[in-house]
């Protein structure tokens, strides 16, 4: 698989905050296992400041539009925003009347765009899998969901997992509609720990702590928790009882979560989320 995503050019349609984190981190990132260099990708921006500024800093190729860019891909990468996908889904299926029969296949980042819509849109039958990464994966922490559709078969879905692991884990979703679970829980989920750091910051703060202080203390206790909890086989619940003292401070916090039904909300904002995912999606 390695050589194989060594010789395959990857066109990436979109180079924002995702379509760059992918080229930054396969191209940049030098302390990494690097398998991937310019030479594997081509890019095409509709944004010309951005389009100049990859080229200079990551030394791509760029295609004048996307035909050039199909003509030229193995791998495409959509990674536009889902309101533009239609022009990119029209224009990818122009070239592919006029383009010889090839090996494609297209990897989707689009939120709640589904793979059969991709499918629907392009023919002849086109190999699509959906990735849902995340934020963090511009600093090459995030996770990445992926779901083949019909077509893609599961080496399909071992390369995208390949290019997917330069920003992260990556985990196989089989029913693709749980992608909308994906979406509510890692998708948002890193703002839903900001929304929670800011509280304990805003909490300090009213307690007298000084505003750089109190970041300091909030960030390294999360950064150092959550790296605790994965590096061991220990549950969440069980951490919480090995800080919780009986009669002690922590205890006297979760008294209040508990009380509050925090669990509670968590779950109905989730599910809020789940569901105007599922509402977004076509
Ligand atoms: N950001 C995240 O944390 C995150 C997480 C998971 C999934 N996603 C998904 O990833 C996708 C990209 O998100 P993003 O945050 O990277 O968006 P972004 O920063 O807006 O990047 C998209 C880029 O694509 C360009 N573009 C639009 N139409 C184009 C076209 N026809 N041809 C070439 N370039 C085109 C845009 O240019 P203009 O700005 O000029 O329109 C923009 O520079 C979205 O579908 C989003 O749902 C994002």
């Amino acid at each position: 698989m390695k050589n194989f995503l060594l010789s395959r050019i990857i066109g990436i349609i979109g180079v924002g905050n995702m379509g760059e984190a992918i080229l930054a981190r396969a191209i940049k990132d030098k302390a990494k296992d690097k398998r991937l260099s310019a030479k594997n990708f081509i890019i095409v921006e509709k944004d010309r400041l951005k389009e100049s500024f990859v080229k200079r800093i990551y030394n791509v190729k760029i295609a004048s539009d996307v035909k050039e860019l199909v003509f030229k891909s193995d791998i495409i990468i959509i990674a536009v925003k889902p309101q533009d996908i239609d022009s990119v889904l029209d224009a990818i299926n122009n070239a592919l009347q006029i383009c010889e029969e090839k090996w494609l296949l297209i990897i989707s980042i689009a939120a709640g765009i589904n793979t059969s819509y991709i499918e629907n849109k392009i023919s002849p039958e086109v190999k699509v899998v959906r990735a849902m990464p995340n934020m963090p994966a511009s600093i090459g922490e995030g996770i990445t969901a992926l779901a083949k559709g019909h077509f893609a078969n599961t080496r399909d879905l071992n390369v995208a997992k390949e290019i997917f692991a330069i920003l992260g884990p990556t985990v196989n979703i089989e029913k693709e509609e749980l992608i909308d679970v994906v979406t509510a829980i890692s998708g948002s989920g890193p703002a839903y720990l900001f929304y929670i750091v800011s509280a304990i910051v805003a909490a300090a703060k009213g307690l007298d702590l000084d505003k750089e202080t109190a970041n300091k203390l909030v960030y390294q206790t999360m950064i150092g928790s959550m790296d605790l909890l994965s590096r061991h086989s220990f549950d969440a619940e069980t951490l919480i009882s090995r800080v919780a003292s009986k009669g002690g401070t922590t205890e006297a916090a979760l008294k209040i979560f508990k009380e509050r039904q925090l669990n509670e909300i968590i779950a109905e904002a989730i599910r809020s989320a789940y569901l105007r995912a599922k509402e977004l999606s076509r």
